[in-house]
């Protein structure tokens, strides 16, 4: 084991950038935190500041070796997760941003993806990318950039901007920035673009011509656990340190769940929830809407991937509550709230503000809370809110046992959510398997602190992985069936209300 004490994770979500320091047992030592601006111009456009998303990075690296009293000396190495999809292109002469990232919930690519399916329709580059043409993909997010920006598809093809998404502007700046450096993703995040073959682990010519990207603007694609270069004076207290390990944020979680064998799922309830089951060294396709995608690749050993159900709505609909609704004033608040009444009501609520992705894949859906008599109250809208997260995942859980053909008997869960134990055992009940939360449950940045200290041999196998896992939960489910099919019937019907929404 390395003499360095600690692994550093960074990890830059869809609202904040966290970074965690680790020990060797996968303890957390300490957190820093800052959240950044959802900028949001239109509806169904997201956006965040990139130059924003940069300074918070280096603040919250010196705030959590201050608050460990370290300094870089102790820190092994750095792996970087991060909000998979959203998209950014710079300038590599300034460094600056040509225009905000477009964040993977912005739907302002509807159009154009749908011209991109053509008459082959949305499967189009399924069989190649593993995922239908939605607006989530990074892909056509940067090709509407090109379009919208003025000069930007000239100064791409001249090899003047680069894109990346957010673990690639991070590392880019981090290694040096306008003073070279290091243009490169992982095979997690070049699968969630569009334009990667997932059996190549390379960028497809055919698929860049289609989407309509310039290859001189991509980045290098690297495995997600090697040492890719060290950070330079620039990066904010970390000169000299590896930089080591690179994953989107879902695959993170999955690694930091020690879901390292074939079978094994974790899902993870963030500003989404996703769900990602392990299906080894084979490339599944799906039959039933969720997506294929590279789950790891530990340096030059081959490829692992995934199945995913992406659901973009859960714990923002509680900050929705809390926000636009103003029925909560902080988002723990919802469970009391919840608890205050027996049952939803009759009330169910589907928060399709993205429209609906997995497993349906409708643009065209829109959030709606049916059901609604004079008895209800914002109690049961509160519950019905928490439960459409249990039932969302119901879905998903349904298309994945379909498409694997096995049905999972446990599922081990993560993220802000599972904090919730009226939320977790309402999850048990619908689903009827056994839901397990870990004692770390900070397994995105765990996961990438794994694939750092596993590159720079700080940990010395994935045994070490398998080892720090522990269960410090576990909820059975109870509810009686005829109760749980009539749920699941008043869901069915009420996604079926939010569909045909947009024309
Ligand atoms: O695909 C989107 C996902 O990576 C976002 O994760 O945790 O930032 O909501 P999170």
């Amino acid at each position: 084991m390395s003499k360095r004490t600690y692994v550093l994770a960074i990890d830059q979500g869809t609202t904040s950038t966290r970074a965690i320091l680790f020990d060797a047992a996968g303890t957390i030592v300490a957190v820093d935190q800052r959240e950044h601006r959802q900028i949001l111009p239109r509806a169904g456009w997201v956006e965040h500041d990139g130059i924003e998303i940069w300074d918070n990075t280096r603040e919250v690296v010196g705030g959590v070796l201050g608050k460990a009293n370290v300094n870089r000396g102790s820190v092994a190495a750095v792996g970087i997760t991060n909000q998979r999809e959203t998209t950014i292109v710079w300038d590599r002469a300034t460094g600056q941003p040509i225009a905000n990232a477009i964040v993977w919930q912005d739907t302002r690519t509807g159009r154009l993806v749908q011209e991109l399916a053509g008459d082959e329709g949305p499967n189009r580059h399924a069989a190649r990318t593993g995922l239908p043409l939605a607006t989530y993909f990074a892909g056509p997010k940067a090709r509407w950039l090109l379009d919208s920006v003025e000069g930007a598809r000239e100064r791409a093809e001249a090899g003047e901007l680069l894109f990346g998404t957010m673990d690639t502007w991070l590392i880019w700046n981090l290694t040096g920035g306008v003073d070279g450096g290091l243009h490169i993703t992982d095979v997690t995040n070049a699968s969630r673009t569009l334009l990667m073959d997932l059996e190549t682990l390379q960028w497809d010519s055919d698929l860049c011509a289609a989407i309509g990207l310039p290859m001189a603007m991509l980045p290098e694609i690297r495995s997600s656990s090697e040492v890719y270069g060290v950070c330079q004076p620039g990066s904010g207290l970390l000169a000299d340190v590896p930089v080591a390990g690179i994953l989107g944020d879902q695959q993170a979680a999955t690694f930091g769940q020690s879901c390292l064998t074939r079978g094994m799922a974790k899902n993870t309830y963030g500003t989404g929830n996703f769900m990602l089951l392990n299906t080894g060294t084979e490339i599944v396709p799906s039959r039933n809407g969720l997506l294929t995608t590279v789950c790891y690749r530990l340096g030059d050993e081959p490829a692992v991937y995934a199945l995913e159900g992406s659901i973009a709505v859960t714990g923002s609909l509680v900050q929705w509550l809390r926000d636009n609704l103003g029925i909560i004033g902080s988002a723990p608040e919802v469970e009391t709230l919840a608890l205050g009444v027996a049952d939803n009501g009759g009330a169910y609520f589907v928060p399709a503000f993205s429209g609906l992705f997995a497993p349906y894949w409708r643009p065209d859906a829109r959030g709606a809370i049916v059901g609604l008599t004079r008895f209800v109250d914002k109690g049961h809208i509160a519950r019905a809110a928490l439960e459409s997260t249990a039932f969302q995942t119901y879905d998903v859980l349904q298309a994945m046992n379909a498409d694997s053909g096995v049905d999972l008997t446990e599922l081990k869960v993560d993220g802000g959510m599972t904090a919730n134990d009226t939320l977790m055992q309402f999850q048990a009940d619908l689903l009827g398997v056994e839901v397990i939360r870990p004692v770390v449950t900070e397994t995105t940045a765990l996961g990438a602190a794994y694939a750092a200290g596993l590159a720079v041999g700080y940990w010395s196998s994935t045994d070490d992985i398998l080892a720090n896992w522990q269960e410090s939960k576990r909820w059975s489910p109870r509810m009686a069936t005829a109760d749980r099919d009539r749920l699941l019937r008043g869901w069915a019907k009420a996604v079926e209300r939010t569909l045909n929404w947009v024309d």
